[in-house]
């Protein structure tokens, strides 16, 4: 099996998209520059999976860099991983995709970012103990 991992960023309570975007898009404050820069620096050469509004929303920019891979509710988390034996393998979300790769996930790697606003995707801190 690929060496599992998992990247996200969230807010202060958690908050992770809006109306399929992230909560704070646009926020030029350092922090929020930095997390993205930060997201494709530790991804790039990797594979990320993800659902597809979360792989849809990588900028055009990214995707020479690291391999993309929309995975899709019917396919089996053990077949999609085994896919990638010998590579680095992100888990990129939402969060139905994490209820269900939860498990297979060896290290998070979550950024709080200090944004209190709406949200309607949230992290679920059951993920990090998922067995
Ligand atoms: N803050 C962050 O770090 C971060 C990270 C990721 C996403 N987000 C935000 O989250 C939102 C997008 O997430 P989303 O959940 O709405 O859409 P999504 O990224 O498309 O992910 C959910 C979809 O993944 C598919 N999927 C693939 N494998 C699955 C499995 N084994 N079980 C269940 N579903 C599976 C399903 O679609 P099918 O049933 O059609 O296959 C499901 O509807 C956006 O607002 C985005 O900005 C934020």
């Amino acid at each position: 099996m690929p060496d599992v991992r998992s990247i996200c960023a969230i807010g202060l309570s958690g908050q992770l998209g809006l109306h399929g975007h992230l909560p704070w898009e646009g926020d030029q404050r350092p922090e929020f520059v930095a997390d993205v820069a930060r997201f494709f620096d530790i991804t790039r050469g990797h594979v990320l999976i993800a659902g597809p509004k979360t792989i849809g929303a990588i900028p055009d920019f990214a995707r020479g860099d690291r391999t993309l891979v929309v995975i899709r509710s019917h396919e089996d988390p053990e077949e999609v991983l085994s896919r990638f034996p010998d590579r680095v393998v992100y888990v990129g979300g939402g969060p139905p995709v994490w209820d269900v790769y939860a498990r297979h996930i060896r290290h998070w790697d979550i950024n709080r970012l200090p944004y209190d606003g709406p949200a309607d995707r949230w992290f679920d801190p059951k993920w990090l103990v998922a067995g």
